[in-house]
């Protein structure tokens, strides 16, 4: 008994060996029909510095993103281009992997549902519901567009006529299996009960409720035989696995489910949270649960449904030709302008308008105005008057508490904002100590310090509060922007970097020599 309890101390609840905090976050792995753009990348910037926070707090991070690569929808795309699906979606994922390098994405893993061992994972899933009676064979019923070869639902018409070419359509059926959510639902209604965290924000919770768990839950087609190109039914090979069955599995087959190692599965599942855009919440709050259930693994703990970047009132999308290749913003504003505005200009939750004037007015006002200007101003004083060498005499005065105060606030509000998974608001609260430390310069005024022999010493620890809030806030910023932060780090030339070294003001080092002032951001013209 004790020797059991000793070894679950030392090995799962920290004892120096293995971390004890874990943290396992998701996007949705997206459909690559086509390059990725800005609405694409701001799930993924949003969950990257989710991830770069966790793991500045210690915990033992896993960030999985990827790519959703089956269905009739890329078998056409590849057809049309001439080649076949395989090559068609490669070359669209090595694009994306090129796309989440420059703006510094630091996922743990890219899954593809091409990979072999999501394949066998998804195959071993689909074998054991279906011999467990959750699985059957029935028939799918649809109305079909011939030239388009695609299944259509009557709500997806238009006028009547197929959505995408606008011919007529024709009742068809075709053999298909189902899985059997209604089996499930009185599970999944105490669950939400039971857990009123598990979707957010509420409002979305609310919407699952009223419009598909109260008409009741409609049996869901888990497989196709009128196209090829998915993973195929090892006990029945004209049909291919449907695909949400083969998509939503992708959070478990990437941590080695039903693999021969299954190591990470047990030391990361189940997810802390997956984060998707509103329209596909109800698969995951409705159908993933009750796969986890059939197959008896515990659920996420939260799926969080964030709203879209729109442009005049429009999901941006390739489709509506207005997602615009994001490397153009990168190219023309930086990374971390296009980072920074991603995450601090929409509440995380609703829908935000994306302008290229919005985002040159945020960079201009934050990034170029309020920190850039703070770190310059900061660094290029103390070079003037003291060569860049930091001291703190301590001649403290009143005006000092409230900048010191605010610095030290952040800590609790920051990580709980970012617990909250509201980014904006946590970096909103970090330019507001921005704000005040340049306020605090204007109301010192160092410059007169500096003529006065008698006020030098006044004037280094004027300095020093400065330099201490840009590192503490640096810290944090390492989550958001982390370009910028390793070269405000950079020039600040401090070993306390950690996250722990936030909660104490005065962890810079005295008589460290500050490095040459780097200019951070250049003010961008409204065009
Ligand atoms: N492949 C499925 C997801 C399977 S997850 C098991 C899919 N792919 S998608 O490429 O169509 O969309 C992926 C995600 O990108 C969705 O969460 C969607 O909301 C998000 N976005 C696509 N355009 C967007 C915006 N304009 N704004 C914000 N997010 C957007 O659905």
């Amino acid at each position: 008994m004790y020797c059991s309890s000793f070894i679950y101390e030392f090995f799962y609840l920290g004892g120096g060996f293995m971390k004890d905090k874990t943290y396992y976050i998701t996007t949705p792995i997206y459909y690559p029909s086509d390059n990725f753009h800005i609405g694409h990348c701001y799930t993924t910037i949003i969950c990257d510095a989710i991830a770069r926070f966790k793991r500045l707090q210690g915990y033992d991070v896993f960030y999985l993103t990827g790519t959703d690569e089956h269905g009739q929808k890329i078998q056409k795309k590849a057809e049309a281009a001439g080649v076949s699906p395989q090559e068609y979606v490669d070359k669209i994922v090595a694009n994306a992997k090129d796309l989440w390098k420059s703006l510094n994405i630091s996922y743990d893993k890219f899954i593809r549902t091409t990979d072999e061992e999501h394949i066998s994972c998804v195959q071993k899933i689909f074998k054991q519901l279906y011999d467990q009676g959750d699985i059957y064979k029935g028939e799918y019923k649809g109305l079909y567009c011939t030239p388009c070869e695609s299944f259509w639902t009557e709500s997806q018409l238009v006028d009547g006529k197929c959505p995408d070419c606008g011919r007529d359509v024709y009742e068809v059926s075709e053999e298909a299996y189902f899985l059997k959510l209604s089996k499930y639902q009185k599970r999944l209604e105490e669950y939400y009960d039971e857990n009123p965290d598990f979707i957010e924000p509420l409002s979305r919770k609310n919407e699952m409720i009223n419009n598909f768990l109260k008409p009741g839950l409609d049996d869901l087609c888990v497989s196709r035989t009128s196209f090829d190109w998915g993973i195929p039914v090892t006990f029945d090979e004209k049909h291919v696995v449907y695909v949400w069955l083969d998509a939503l599995s992708n959070y478990i087959s990437a941590l080695g489910y039903n693999s021969d190692d299954d190591s990470l599965f047990k030391k990361f599942w189940p997810a802390d949270v997956h984060v998707v855009g509103k329209e596909i919440v109800r698969f995951h709050v409705i159908i993933w649960p009750i796969i986890l259930m059939a197959l008896n693994i515990p659920l996420p703990k939260k799926v969080f449904g964030h709203g879209w970047l729109v442009i005049n009132g429009g999901k941006i999308s390739k489709s509506f030709g207005n997602g615009k290749d994001p490397r153009e913003f990168i190219n023309s504003y930086g990374v971390d302008a296009v980072r920074y505005y991603v995450l601090r200009e929409v509440p995380f939750g609703s829908d935000g308008a994306f302008t290229e004037e919005s985002l040159i007015n945020r960079t201009n006002a934050d990034l170029v105005n309020n920190l850039g200007n703070l770190v310059n101003r900061t660094i290029s004083m103390s070079k003037k008057y003291f060569d860049g060498i930091v001291t703190n005499p301590k001649v403290n005065e009143s005006i000092d508490d409230d900048l010191i105060s605010s610095c030290l606030q952040l800590h609790d509000i920051v990580c709980s904002k970012v617990d909250e998974l509201k980014v904006g608001e946590a970096l909103q609260e970090i330019f507001e100590v921005l704000k005040k430390a340049n306020k605090y310069i204007d109301d010192t005024t160092p410059w007169i310090l500096a003529k006065d022999e008698s006020s030098h010493d006044r004037l280094r620890t004027v300095l020093y509060n400065l330099l201490e809030v840009i590192r503490i806030t640096t810290i944090y910023l390492q989550a958001f922007i982390p370009n910028t932060a390793s070269k405000i780090f950079e020039q600040l030339n401090t070993k306390n970097t950690l996250f722990d070294q936030t909660i104490e003001f005065g962890l810079l080092e005295e008589n460290i020599v500050l490095n040459e002032p780097v200019h951070l951001f250049d003010r961008i013209d409204v065009k």
